[in-house]
């Protein structure tokens, strides 16, 4: 396992569509999620899709257990949303690759997935709550799409600003 350096924005990367992993989940594919969970760890954050460290696949790890809890964590492969509920929720969204940006991102409040897990069986599963915004948020980053771009231009144009300054702070510290 090794931890990768993570994309952040507007890195062009962020911006492309990734592909499917395609003849069942491998161990190159394991050796990968393995990575991608140390990473997200170590970042700290709760999710993690494979093309914030570079990989233009369709895989996203995630642990949203509680601090103090056992850790959690959850491999999905090529996953699917089969249904999302006309209910929305509002929940304040961060980011690993848009750090120090926070804001409130409106979202179906319960979906229904398919996917492959870690050992490429594929898995029906309900979502609610967090687990419901976290894999919303990371299947958005699998069409290139990051929480801001859900924001107003304005916003978004704040939040990037912001993110141009904290990185140019960070530059001359
Ligand atoms: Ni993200």
């Amino acid at each position: 396992m090794a931890i990768r350096d993570i994309l952040t924005a507007p890195d062009i990367r962020l911006k492309q569509k990734s592909k499917p992993v395609e003849g069942g989940v491998t161990d190159a594919h394991r050796a990968l999620m393995d990575d991608m969970l140390e990473t997200m760890y170590a970042a700290p954050g709760i999710g993690l899709a494979a093309i914030q460290i570079g990989e233009p696949l369709r895989i996203i790890v995630m642990d949203i257990s509680r601090d103090g809890e056992d850790k959690a964590p959850r491999y999905f492969v090529n996953p699917e949303i089969l249904w999302a509920s006309e209910e929305t929720a509002p929940y304040e969204e961060g980011c690993l690759s848009v750090p120090e940006i926070y804001d409130e991102i409106e979202r179906p409040a319960r979906v229904k997935l398919r996917y492959l897990n870690y050992h490429g069986a594929e898995i029906e599963e309900d979502a609610e709550g967090l687990f419901a915004v976290c894999i919303q948020h990371e299947m958005d980053h699998l069409e290139g799409v990051l929480f801001i771009d859900h924001l107003s231009r304005l916003k978004r144009e704040n939040a990037l600003r912001k993110l141009k300054k904290a990185r140019k702070e960070a530059a001359l510290a």
